[in-house]
């Protein structure tokens, strides 16, 4: 398969150092900048793995109908995926989550099902996502990519990992990233212990939706993460602690690392900086915080975010 093509456009993206948000005295915060990828989101490495192992194994073939039920932004970047690979794509979306994610899904050329919400994440909403994908699924020529199954997944973000610890040196004390899935943590954290590199790591989730630090969900605000169920990739035997981390807080500093940064993110990726300048507060002086910046404010744009 030729990789000169926008495919080759994933991953490597750059890393930063944040100046202005984090006290003099605290570790250095540094956050890995994957709006850098085609569809801006860190999620285009795993629909790439998923959709080109796949073709591989013969468990899908050029005209086939991939489905998922998304939040968007792994609808895009499996719709991104597909249009390169000469598949179709149905998502199953809802209009719970931001519409310029609808919009992008349906530019790359996928058909969008869009599910009613009172416009916010629910648990049950999820549910009703999760049952609609799954019949469409069972149709012959459809497969389901699984983003919350699949192996493919998590082992998209392996590069992620070893991206990071080339350009650290694999000198990093914690590693901290808000969990959907979990895929993209532990598949980082999987590619810098394969580098070489062994942090503490932390899982996150939004206050609102204390699912991995009280064993209860709830309605909240912060897309792609607190699915409202056990992340399936997460695995506890490696993490050092979970977090819970006020969603208005993670908006704030959204708003924050825009102008005093530069760097213009979503709400999951306000919600890493927040838990890694406490864990850099923490830390002190000489260590070394990264955390994922997920995707970009622009996805946000006319929502609770932005405005
Ligand atoms: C914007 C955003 N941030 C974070 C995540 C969480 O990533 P993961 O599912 O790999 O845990 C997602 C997942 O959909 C997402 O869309």
């Amino acid at each position: 398969m030729s990789r000169a093509n926008m495919l080759s456009a994933v991953g490597n993206t750059p890393i930063i150092r944040l100046e202005q948000v984090v006290p003099d005295d605290a570790a250095e915060v540094w956050v890995k900048l994957e709006s850098g990828n085609p569809t801006g989101s860190y999620k285009d490495r795993m629909a790439v793995s998923v959709l080109t192992r796949a073709l591989e194994r013969g468990a899908v073939k050029p005209g086939d109908r991939v489905v998922e039920y998304t939040g968007g932004s792994t609808g895009t970047a499996l719709a991104f995926a597909a249009a390169v690979l000469g598949l179709k794509f149905t998502a199953v979306f809802s209009d719970a989550f931001s519409e310029s994610k609808r919009k992008s899904m349906v530019a790359y050329g996928a058909e969008v099902l869009v599910e009613p919400s009172d416009g916010t994440i629910t648990p049950e909403l999820i549910q009703r996502m999760k049952s609609r994908a799954y019949a469409l699924a069972a149709k012959p020529g459809s497969f389901y990519a699984d983003q919350f199954g699949s192996p493919d997944v998590r082992a998209g973000y392996n590069p992620m990992g070893r991206e990071i610890a080339d350009s650290l040196d694999s000198e990093i004390d914690l590693f901290c990233s808000a969990v959907g899935t979990g895929a993209a943590l532990m598949g980082a954290l999987d590619g810098l212990v394969a580098a070489g590199c062994r942090p503490d790591v932390v899982a996150l989730e939004p206050l609102q939706s204390p699912l991995l630090t009280t064993g209860t969900g709830g309605p909240h605000k912060v897309e792609g993460v607190g699915v409202g169920f056990y992340p399936p990739f997460l695995d506890r035997n490696l993490l050092s602690e979970t977090r819970a981390i006020d969603q208005e807080d993670a908006f704030d500093v959204c708003r924050r690392l825009a102008r005093e940064e530069g760097l213009f993110c979503g709400g999951s990726t306000g919600l890493n900086v927040v838990a890694a300048i406490g864990y850099a507060r923490q830390l002190g002086r000489g260590k070394r915080v990264v955390t994922l910046g997920c995707d970009s404010g622009s996805k946000y744009l006319g929502g609770h975010i932005f405005g």
